[in-house]
């Protein structure tokens, strides 16, 4: 857009600023009490809510499930996450059905102020009212707990929640929710990964303001620290993601054809893993349809080897890779004899974009479930930004046929930061 038109924009959406002071206030209904709701819903709306991935941004590290408090780190600076237990001074005993209705559609919240856009409400704007009511009978039959979440420390003018007014004129212009039939798994995969699951909110590229670039969907996005692969024909993944792959995969965060769930994704899986098999199912079937004209998914599988020509190549990453990496990773370790992917499996390798491999060196794999799982130690506090990146550098060039990532090392430093919380 050009600066004319910007101003233009900002000046429109000024206007909507006042008319939305206006209108504050919303619908007075006070929300019914727990007992009222079905219980048929409520469990209905669990299952929504674990593809919602509801908890994992509403809890704060070693907090109360729902009450919020968990930081989020934007361009913009942090904001936490409020508290969405139906207590009725700090969470969402203020909110009617209505109210959250309009919450989940429109971003606004119960006293009329427009919410921040890293709650996804572009997605769940799409959620069908079932869907919508059932999420609300879920929450306003959690126990209550007050709980106030922490100030949000951003730059001005993101500071200022009229501003986010402006950003919603010019980019959040949501279509009608969509309702699709129960009996096709297809739309219903397509359904639940572009509403409630959200996935777009780091799989699709953003612009500088926080938007996604609709046009791009699932093109792949950054997001804290890490490159959310492209989930569509774009994929650079070296095998092909099959329906049943993608299923186990978000029930476990693992395949034997392809890396761990890693960072992020990690804990969207940790959610993922917990809803009904069928919703996982669906979007799997719907994914793997969208991955299809892939190379991988046209049966131009790569995988390389090239270990003396990458060792010639970056022979410090090699003896650094040798003495830091190959006891796990090298063909023969007793990982691999356990069945974990060889490296070349992995999509980080094949990215465009170095910081996933960057990320998994720095701050290892958790057992993807919390419980038992593959550990790799985080090798951040042990290894330069040099060696990391000469690390990378080495097993690109070994394992995958694609172009050499370049300016490594700053890439690592600049990963170290993003990723620091
Ligand atoms: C990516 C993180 C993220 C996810 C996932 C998420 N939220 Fe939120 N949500 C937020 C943030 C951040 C806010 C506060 C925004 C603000 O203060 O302007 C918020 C605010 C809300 C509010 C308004 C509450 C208030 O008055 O502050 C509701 C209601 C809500 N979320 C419901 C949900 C539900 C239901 C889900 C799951 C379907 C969900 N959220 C998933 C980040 C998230
Ligand atoms: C909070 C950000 C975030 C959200 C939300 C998210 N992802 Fe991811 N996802 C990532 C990141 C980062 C990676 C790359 C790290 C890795 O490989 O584990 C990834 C990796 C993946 C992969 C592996 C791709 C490959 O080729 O290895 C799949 C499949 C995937 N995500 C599916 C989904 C689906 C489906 C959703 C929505 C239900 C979703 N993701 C939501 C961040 C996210
Ligand atoms: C103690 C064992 C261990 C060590 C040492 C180790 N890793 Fe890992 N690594 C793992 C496990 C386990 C996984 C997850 C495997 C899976 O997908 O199930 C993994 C996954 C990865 C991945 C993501 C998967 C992929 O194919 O892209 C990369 C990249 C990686 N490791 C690189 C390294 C590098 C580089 C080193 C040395 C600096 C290293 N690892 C050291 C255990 C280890």
């Amino acid at each position: 857009m050009t600066s004319a038109g910007l101003i233009r924009a900002l000046c429109a959406a000024g206007t909507l600023i006042l008319l939305a002071s206006a209108c504050a206030g919303g619908p007075k209904l006070p929300p019914p009490p727990p007992q009222s709701f079905d219980r048929a819903e409520v469990a209905q709306g669990f299952a929504l809510a674990k593809l919602g991935d509801c908890q994992g941004c509403h809890t704060a590290d070693g907090g109360v499930a729902y009450a919020g408090g968990l930081p989020l780190k934007t361009p913009f600076g942090t904001l936490y996450t409020t508290n969405i237990t139906p207590d009725a001074q700090t969470g969402l005993g203020r909110y009617s059905k209505d109210a959250f209705v309009r919450a989940m559609r429109r971003g606004v919240r119960a006293d009329g102020a427009h919410l921040y856009p890293a709650f996804p409400y572009d997605h769940f704007a799409y959620a069908d009212d079932r869907d919508l009511s059932a999420l609300y009978a879920f929450l306003m039959t959690r126990r209550p707990v007050a709980r106030t979440a922490p100030a949000n420390r951003l730059i001005p003018p993101a500071n200022i929640r009229g501003v986010i007014a402006v950003w919603k004129a010019l980019f959040f212009h949501p279509g009608p929710p969509a309702a699709p039939d129960p009996n096709d798994p297809r739309a219903r995969g397509a359904y639940l990964v572009e509403s409630l699951g959200h996935c777009g909110a780091c799989h699709t590229p953003h612009n500088a303001l926080g938007a996604e670039q609709t046009r791009q969907a699932l093109d792949g996005g950054y997001q804290e620290g890490w490159y959310a692969p492209p989930l569509n024909a774009l994929t650079p993944a070296s095998v092909p993601w099959t329906p049943e792959r993608l299923e186990r995969y978000f029930k476990t965060g693992l395949d034997r054809d392809h890396a761990a769930a890693a960072g992020p994704m990690g804990t969207v899986i940790r959610e993922l893993a917990k809803a009904p098999d069928a919703d996982r199912r669906a979007m799997a079937v719907y994914l793997a349809e969208l991955m299809k004209p892939s190379p991988a998914g046209r049966g131009q599988t790569a995988l390389v080897d090239r270990a003396a020509a990458a060792a010639s190549a970056h022979p410090q990453g090699a003896s650094l890779y040798a003495g830091a990496c190959a006891s796990c990773h090298e063909p023969g370790a007793p990982m691999m004899l356990q069945g974990r992917p060889p490296l070349p499996l992995g999509t980080p390798l094949h990215e465009a974009d170095p910081r996933d491999t960057i990320q998994i060196v720095l701050q290892g794999l958790q057992p993807p479930l919390g419980g038992a799982g593959p550990y790799m130690p985080a090798f951040g506090s042990s290894l330069t930004d040099a060696q990391v990146a000469e690390i990378a550098a080495y097993v690109r060039a070994r394992y995958s046929d694609r172009p050499p990532w370049s300016n490594l090392t700053a890439a690592v430093a600049e990963a170290r930061k993003q990723g620091a919380s």
